[in-house]
């Protein structure tokens, strides 16, 4: 489906001689926009510099993950990013450079990136419908105003530096329980809970079937009815 989206894609090419750069600073990327690995003035803020979406190296390495993060504290905590156990090299082996990336298939035309204030990078067509949101690609971190659908995973990484899978994770699975559990590495086997939310059902409408992170700060498992 690939060839069909072009323009989707455009926003996370990694290009090793960009033909221009733009810093953007109202939140809102067009297409054709690029972010540089290892150039800190790309990086695609929200409106309220809350957030930045960027590259950013890993430890002592030329190594880089496309990320975002909280952008007004010192430690510029992550919240988000792509490709956690394969971080892009700083420079490519083809020289015209490659895709390492892309946000997947959509249905639709691109027609901006839009980095909110919520820490939600989102791709919208020209009516402003999203095509895509960091919000719906859970990594291990979930912002205020985060929903978990049921099939999500939150999987911690596998330490502060390395942004492989990990051994933890929080659930929601098919039966509205949120669970938490690990997980068997490298093969990714989940085990058994060891934290159940009791949020089944047998009737479905009272089974959970989000894992909501509200504007206050309230984690909790909504039920089908709104509960
Ligand atoms: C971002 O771009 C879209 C489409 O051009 C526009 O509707 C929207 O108002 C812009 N947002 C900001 C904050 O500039
Ligand atoms: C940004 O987030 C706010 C608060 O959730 C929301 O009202 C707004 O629609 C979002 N902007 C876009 C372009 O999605
Ligand atoms: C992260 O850890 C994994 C497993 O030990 C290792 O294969 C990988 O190279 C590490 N990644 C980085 C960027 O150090
Ligand atoms: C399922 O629960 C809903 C909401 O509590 C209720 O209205 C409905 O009657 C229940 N259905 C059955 C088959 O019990
Ligand atoms: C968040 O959830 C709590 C508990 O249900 C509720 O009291 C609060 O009003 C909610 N906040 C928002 C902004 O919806």
């Amino acid at each position: 489906m690939a060839s069909d989206l072009p323009c989707i894609l455009y926003f996370f090419f990694f290009l090793l001689f960009p033909s221009s750069l733009v810093a953007q600073r109202n939140g809102n990327a067009t297409v054709g926009d690029s972010l540089i690995a290892g150039d800190e003035a790309t990086l695609w803020l929200s409106p309220a510099e809350d957030f930045a979406f960027g590259f950013r190296q890993l430890d002592k390495k030329d190594l880089y993950l496309l990320a975002i993060w909280y952008n007004k504290i010192p430690d510029k905590t992550i919240v988000w990013y792509a490709n956690g156990d394969r971080p892009a090299p700083k420079m490519l082996n083809n020289p015209q450079g490659g895709e390492i990336w892309k946000s997947g298939p959509s249905n639709g035309e691109a027609a901006y990136g839009f980095m909110n204030d919520t820490g939600n990078f989102l791709v919208a067509n020209a009516n402003g419908e999203k095509l895509w949101q960091s919000f719906e690609l859970l990594t291990d971190t979930l912002l205020p105003t985060q929903i978990m659908e049921k099939g999500g995973i939150l999987s911690s990484r596998l330490s502060e530096t390395n942004f492989s899978q990990g051994r933890f994770q929080f659930r929601l699975i098919q039966d509205g329980n949120a669970v938490l559990n690990t997980i068997n590495l490298p093969t990714g086997f989940p085990y058994e809970a060891y934290f159940w939310s009791n949020t089944v059902d047998s009737n479905s409408s009272n089974a959970g079937y989000q894992v909501v992170f509200n504007e206050s700060g309230y984690l909790y498992v909504l039920r089908a009815s709104n509960k």
